[in-house]
């Protein structure tokens, strides 16, 4: 596909329909299995949705190829959705959006963002944003109104007894957010649109917790584990976790 203003010309940008073979090797290698806690694999209905993108919505699937040395280096996931636009029928998530795409029968007319990954290598030199401009060009093209995303805050793990609703208002002091990822939707022209504290469900027996997260889990309670952006709930032999996200909209 076209690459967004602002791509580099060493990077070539391929939907999952353009390129099937490429989308799958990158699916069967895991390459970019270790930039996600090994927890947040785990969620109890993510399957249900990301486990359909493809073959189901392969034009919403982009892989960013490196061509200086024949490397994928970047993948953007999205899913196309039925949304009339208000607060009230935003899903309270990125469970509910996914569900509601796979299972309405609704015609979609807005796009959100589900994951965004960069290359552990390639890291920190700014492809994130050339993700997730492609994936407003992505909604534009396809004839759909809005992008939003429900943003994993990168750094709330460092502040995770913080709710998500005061976290999404944090500043800096040039006005925009205290968190990096928020900051790169904010910068491409993305508004808060809310706090999600229950976005991406994850139950599991204690036990499951235990391997995940490296930590003993003694007794009931909550606990603060690491890379978690809230605490886990821990009860009854069940560890419960609600991964906290904040819905942003890019304009179209
Ligand atoms: C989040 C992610 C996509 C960012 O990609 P990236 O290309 O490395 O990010 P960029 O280089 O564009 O940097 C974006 C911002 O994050 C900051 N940043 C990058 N790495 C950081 C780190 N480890 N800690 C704190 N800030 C960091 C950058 O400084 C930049 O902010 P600034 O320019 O306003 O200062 C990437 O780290 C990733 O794949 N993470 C794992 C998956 C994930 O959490 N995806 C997002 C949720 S779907």
């Amino acid at each position: 596909m076209r690459p967004p203003s602002g791509c580099p010309e060493w990077l070539t940008v391929y939907t999952a329909a353009e390129r099937p073979d490429l989308w799958e090797s990158v699916r069967s290698s895991g390459l970019f299995y270790d930039v996600w806690p090994e927890y947040n694999m785990h969620g109890t209905h993510t399957s249900a949705y990301f486990g359909v993108l493809f073959p189901r919505f392969p034009d919403f699937q982009t892989l960013f190829v490196d061509e200086r040395i024949s490397r994928v280096v970047a993948r953007g996931r999205t899913i196309p959705f039925s949304w009339d636009g208000t607060l009230g029928d935003l899903p309270d998530g990125i469970d509910s959006v996914g569900l509601r795409a796979v299972q309405s029968d609704s015609k979609p007319n807005a796009l959100s963002a589900l994951a965004a990954e960069v290359d552990r290598p390639m890291q920190g030199l700014g492809l994130s944003s050339v993700v997730v401009a492609t994936m407003g060009q992505l909604a534009a093209s396809n004839g759909l109104q809005a992008l939003v995303a429900p943003v994993r805050p990168s750094i709330k793990d460092r502040y995770p007894l913080i709710p998500i609703e005061r976290y999404a208002e944090w500043r800096r002091e040039d006005g925009t957010p205290f968190d990096p990822w928020m900051r790169v939707h904010a910068r491409l022209g993305a508004g808060i649109l809310r706090a999600e504290p229950r976005s991406m469900e994850i139950v599991a027996p204690v036990e499951e917790w235990e391997r995940w997260t490296g930590m003993a889990l003694p007794e009931d309670g909550q606990y603060v584990f690491p890379g978690g952006l809230a605490p886990l709930v821990v009860a009854g032999g069940r560890g419960e976790y609600f991964e906290p996200n904040v819905w942003m909209l890019h304009k179209g």
